[in-house]
């Protein structure tokens, strides 16, 4: 029968015995998959696993931080971190449209995965932490001809690997519990999704170091009371947006010009259709006071009130 410790014993027992004495290498994201994967092999096969970690500076605020001290620190991976956000800001620099911005953010992304992956010396596999689920959908997600959407760990076309998928059988809900089964901690197995692109598709339009903060900022005090409000588990994503505009208020005595925040929390089963949550207002009301009162250039917060379709969940 079933459970996920001897699925744990088993999986541990197929890797080493395709990899053998070889290497395997991982694309790291931060997310709840691919994380699942780093530790899971890392039990299986120690140093023969190196991970590539792009930083592409549109993370969310700790979330870098946290991918190195709890995956390389605590789990003992052996990360390579690729800091380039510059380089994103870079080549995003002027550029306004969000499918352009979407194709710069993916391509930028394999090309320096590429580049780290060929320095590295005799790998023979590449880990995925593709899902049961991908497999089914592939093909067949409608949301791809509306989004072009962008995955980390993505196979470079040129890659000359054998893959390495452990969670190709399993939902979402048995990767998260096959992620607290092996120790990992709750924060990161029940962690919401995240968009390939990130915050390059949450501040609208042209991306500035500036604007990045703004989203950054606003979106840890969003995380911060959903969770003391107990309601993190219940609402899909919630996440905060930068639409650009400015608009009139005032601060003291004195009149203000400053930017809107958005704030988009919805509840979904698995992304393609969903609702806006109904957040209690007094937990709307500390989030806004905290917002203005915490975060530069914000007089104004506006909640999202539509739902997928005909939005979508994501503004970009
Ligand atoms: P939309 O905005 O299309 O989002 O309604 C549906 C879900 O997909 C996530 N999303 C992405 N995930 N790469 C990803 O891995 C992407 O490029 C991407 N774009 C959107 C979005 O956060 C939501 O959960």
């Amino acid at each position: 029968n079933w459970t996920m410790d001897n699925f744990i014993e088993m999986e541990i027992n197929k890797i080493r015995e395709k990899v053998g004495d070889k290497k395997v290498l991982l694309g790291l994201s931060g997310g709840v998959d691919s994380s699942v994967v780093g530790v899971l092999l890392q039990k299986a096969i120690g140093d023969q696993l190196t991970c590539i970690f792009v930083d592409h500076g549109l993370l969310r605020k700790g979330e870098a931080e946290q991918v190195m001290d709890s995956l390389g620190g605590k789990f003992g991976l052996n990360i390579i971190k690729v800091d380039a956000k510059k380089r994103f800001l870079d080549k995003l620099a002027g550029v306004s449209d969000p499918e352009k911005k979407r194709k710069i953010i993916g391509n930028e992304f394999v090309y320096l995965f590429d580049d780290e992956a060929t320095k590295l010396d005799g790998i023979d596999f590449l880990a995925q932490g593709t899902l049961y689920t991908d497999i089914v959908e592939s093909g067949t997600e409608t949301a791809q001809t509306i989004k072009s959407h962008h995955n980390v760990g993505g196979l470079p076309e040129d890659m000359q690997f054998e893959l390495i998928e452990p969670l190709n059988t399993l939902f979402k809900d048995e990767v998260r519990a096959l992620g607290i089964e092996l120790g990992m901690p709750e924060a990161l197995v029940w962690r919401q999704p995240f968009p390939g692109p990130g915050l390059g598709i949450r501040v609208l339009g042209e991306i500035t170091e500036e604007k990045l903060e703004i989203v950054r900022d606003s979106d840890a005090i969003l995380r911060e009371e959903i969770a003391n409000a107990g309601l993190d588990r219940d609402i899909w994503q919630y996440f905060t947006v930068l639409p650009g505009i400015r608009s009139v208020g005032v601060m003291g005595d004195g009149r203000t010009y400053d930017y809107t925040v958005g704030i988009r929390a919805v509840t979904s089963i698995d992304g393609m259709t969903a609702d806006f949550a109904r957040i209690p207002w007094d937990v709307l009301q500390k989030i806004s006071v905290r917002i203005v009162n915490e975060v530069d250039h914000v007089n104004r917060i506006v909640y999202d009130i539509t739902s997928k379709p005909p939005a979508t969940v994501e503004w970009e």
